[in-house]
């Protein structure tokens, strides 16, 4: 399978924030960079499972609201001394600034 979903206008994701987007695979966390770039990872902190939409963004990364983990947006790696890894989907803004989300199989990272 390797459809696309449409989220939203990419000004609907809080600046710095995240939109959760429900999939059959549970719920995905789409963010929003300061450049306006969006990627997507599961909502579930490799640590205990916390909200990572909930997390507060910056550059690449999230931070989690739980115990303060921080994991890359567009690697899915938590930065050491943590360990741990979320699910990366892949994402793409269209021409009229639609973001799509893959619901591919593989997990882009
Ligand atoms: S659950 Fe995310 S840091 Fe603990």
């Amino acid at each position: 399978m390797s459809e696309w979903k449409k989220v939203c206008n990419v000004s609907e994701i809080p600046f710095l924030g995240a939109r959760v987007v429900q999939t059959a695979e549970g719920d995905v966390a789409v963010f929003r960079s300061n450049g306006d770039e969006v990627f997507a990872l599961h909502d579930k902190c490799p640590h205990k499972g916390g909200p990572l939409s909930q997390g507060i963004v910056a550059g690449k990364t999230v931070t989690c609201p739980l115990h303060g983990w921080k994991i890359g947006l567009d690697t899915g790696d938590a930065e050491a001394p943590d360990e741990g890894h979320a699910s990366c989907l892949q994402t793409k803004i269209d021409a009229a600034g639609i973001v799509w989300l893959s619901l591919a199989e593989r997990p882009a990272c």
